[in-house]
């Protein structure tokens, strides 16, 4: 089948002051020498810029962690695609369980969101995923893949976005599903893409550390993960972009 690169990005939530810029030179010696893989950070918006500047030319893409639906106008603290794309950064997460939860985003707006950050030449990475309550009655890869199909704009084609599978269970817990149980879904996602499934990343999230990386990123249908906790420390998120191989 077709090689898809790996992608290891950091998601930092509500975590970084100008200070942590410091995070780019101490990753970078950590991580030592380059393998084929592709990196993405994704600071808080405060430091978006900055990061993007001081990553340009080291191999370091980043990202925002939301965008607003519309491009600009009467939005009072909300960011939109396009300022996220003008300070360099290339990629946004979308749909976070953290503010579908938390913020009240329904599928309906994480599609809109993504159909903005296409719009402003960026790639969504459209996260989706099932509650406890959900897999334990047997439902997850239902309730993800229709999740998916509803937070997808008409627009996205498998190379333009990435997806992130992270279960709200396994976010900050320190528990995760088994490596066979993430492919699974992995799989299922997959066929919500039919005929060009095959270029499409699908991203693992929750509770990734250096010590569990490799069980998950050793396997052919996990193509990256989205790191929270673990990428604040430059050691240990060297660590889980080198258990790539
Ligand atoms: O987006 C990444 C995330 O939700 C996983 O967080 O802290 O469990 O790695 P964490």
């Amino acid at each position: 089948g077709a090689v898809r690169r790996k992608l290891i990005a950091a998601n930092w939530k509500m975590h970084g002051l100008s200070d942590d810029l410091s995070w780019i030179d101490a990753f970078r010696e950590a991580l030592g020498e380059a393998h084929d893989r592709d990196i993405l950070v994704c600071p808080p918006a405060t430091l978006l810029a900055a990061f993007t500047k001081a990553c340009r030319d080291v191999g370091i893409a980043t990202g925002g962690q939301d965008c607003a639906a519309a491009q600009e106008g009467a939005y009072t603290g909300d960011i939109s695609a396009r300022m996220i794309a003008d300070t360099g950064a290339r990629y946004v997460i979308v749909g976070h369980s953290e503010r579908r939860a938390g913020h009240d985003e329904r599928d309906v707006h994480v599609r809109a969101k993504a159909a903005a950050a296409l719009e402003a030449g960026l790639v969504p990475i459209v996260c989706v995923g099932e509650t406890l309550e959900q897999r334990e009655a047997g439902e997850a890869i239902a309730v993800v893949t229709n999740q998916l199909g509803a937070s997808l704009p008409e627009a996205a084609g498998a190379q333009g976005v990435v997806i992130a599978y992270e279960p709200v269970w396994a976010i900050g817990t320190g528990r995760t599903p088994s490596p066979e149980d993430a492919e699974a879904m992995h799989r299922a996602i997959r066929k919500v893409f039919p005929g060009e499934g095959a270029m499409l990343r699908i991203l693992y999230g929750g509770s990734v550390k250096p010590e569990n990386a490799g069980d998950f990123l050793s396997r052919a249908e996990i193509d990256g993960a989205l790191v929270g906790g673990a990428s604040l420390d430059p050691e240990g998120f060297a660590r889980i972009v080198n258990a790539v191989w």
